[in-house]
């Protein structure tokens, strides 16, 4: 079994060491939830306190001109394309996932509809097409499924959910106007091979909406290669914008300019301040803005993403791959060896199907339901990951995410350990690990 020497000796020759000296990491945590919410980076609150007390406090509304708060949506937009595998000014950073969901799933509604002659071609509101589906996965982020429900029901569609990945390229039929899918799976850290996916759906004549949340800054990804149609992702996980920061939205360039999307507002307007009582969308991917946008998590954000600047001469996304691989084989090597028997592995064991998250079911050697518990004691010895709740269909999860910009082997090392220990000493059966708190 790996011994502490050799992770630290994995930890010393690790090209990305010096990037977690960027973070504020609480002294004693081992924190494995960065598929969640990504940890602070240390000169976040020196920006964000610059923009309240100077830039807000001190240039007030002039800040919008002076201080460039009216364009840094697309500016922070463009430090995100590099990642995800679009070009400048592809992207935007506004509003939440769910809202830029809603917005990028009825523009691909609606050119579904155009495509089937069911609306003017003139780029104008969404009219339902006459493919009537949309086709999902019933494991899918249930915000997703909540949005597509809601369009659905807007527009007299149907949501059709596949029960596994496998059943998705077989239920692509000519029905289908849309394929909307998340690229590594928020339970079970599965990652969908995005080309392959799109290449069916595009081959049966539908358009793939992808929604990157658990893969933008965790898994290399190439929209454009792909030739995806459109994407969404949150920026607090991976890309460690804090809590509620806003999210983007990419549209293919040849998508871009056509249809309306369904949230038209006035900062997604050609011209706001001109204040005229028509709608011209922006060109380009502005026209997915909708209202005022936050300025102050959008610094946040605009500053987190330095630390992917700093990671670009250590060897970017693909460097950041290979340690998120090798953090997560370790792991699970190590708790097969240290808890043999007492879990399932949920995550796939292969590399090209694996996100940057490894997710365990309790076996029946251990007490039914205690998967909430466990976490809970993990989380009192400083390792912090979380849970998800299982139902009929699925299990209980207990969930860890590896983010390689902060953790070292030495981290994967000790958690495994603690997991041990939780076990060996049966803490989950302590009554006050298994009081259920709002957010688990
Ligand atoms: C795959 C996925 N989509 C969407 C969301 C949530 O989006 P929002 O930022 O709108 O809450 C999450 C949140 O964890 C997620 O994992």
């Amino acid at each position: 079994m790996t011994t502490l020497e050799h992770c630290q000796a994995l930890d010393a020759r690790d090209p990305l060491r010096p990037l977690r000296d960027l973070f504020t990491l609480p002294a004693g945590v081992i924190y494995l939830d960065g598929n969640s919410l990504g940890v602070l980076p240390s000169h976040v609150p020196a920006r964000v306190a610059d923009v309240v007390t100077r830039e807000w406090g001190q240039d007030l509304i002039q800040s919008w001109n002076r201080a460039g708060w009216f364009d840094l949506p697309r500016r922070v937009g463009d430090r995100i394309a590099p990642l995800i595998g679009a070009g400048p000014g592809e992207v935007t950073a506004t509003d939440t996932t769910s809202i830029n969901l809603h917005k990028a799933l009825g523009a691909a509604l609606a050119l579904a509809a155009q495509r089937t002659g069911d609306s003017a071609a003139d780029g104008g509101p969404a009219s339902p097409p006459r493919r009537r589906t949309i086709l999902s996965e019933r494991s899918n982020f249930p915000t997703d499924l909540y949005i597509a429900e809601a369009l659905c029901r807007q527009h007299g569609l149907q949501l059709a959910l596949v029960d596994a990945p496998q059943d998705i390229a077989a239920r692509l039929a000519p029905d289908v106007a849309v394929l909307m899918l998340t690229h590594v799976n928020y339970r079970t850290g599965a990652m969908h091979d995005m080309a392959a996916l799109t290449a069916a759906a595009h081959a049966a004549g539908a358009l793939a909406v992808w929604d990157l949340c658990h893969s933008v800054g965790a898994v290399p990804v190439d929209l454009t290669a792909a030739q995806a149609d459109f994407a969404v992702g949150c920026t607090y996980k991976y890309l460690n914008g804090g809590p509620g920061a806003p999210a983007f939205v990419w549209a293919h360039p040849r998508h871009v300019s056509q249809p309306w999307q369904p949230l038209a507002g006035w900062w997604g307007h050609a011209r706001p301040f001109a204040f005229t009582p028509g709608y011209q969308p922006a060109p380009g991917i502005a026209r997915y803005q909708c209202g005022t946008q936050p300025i102050i998590s959008l610094s946040a954000l605009d500053a987190a993403l330095d630390v992917f600047d700093a990671a670009a001469p250590l060897g970017g996304m693909a460097a950041l791959r290979a340690k998120s691989l090798a953090l997560t084989d370790l792991f699970i090597a190590l708790v097969e060896a240290l808890c043999p028997g007492q879990f399932t592995l949920v995550t796939p064991r292969a590399h090209g199907q694996r996100g940057s998250q490894v997710c365990l079911t309790p076996t029946a050697a251990l007490p039914a339901g205690c998967a909430y518990a466990i976490v809970q004691a993990l989380i009192a010895r400083g390792v912090i990951g979380d849970f998800r709740a299982g139902d009929d269909a699925q299990p209980d999860i207990l969930r860890f995410g590896f983010t390689p910009l902060y953790l070292s082997h030495e981290d994967v090392f000790h958690a495994a350990h603690h997991l041990q220990g939780v076990l060996q000493k049966q803490e989950y059966t302590r009554p006050e690990f298994n009081q259920r708190h709002a957010v688990t």
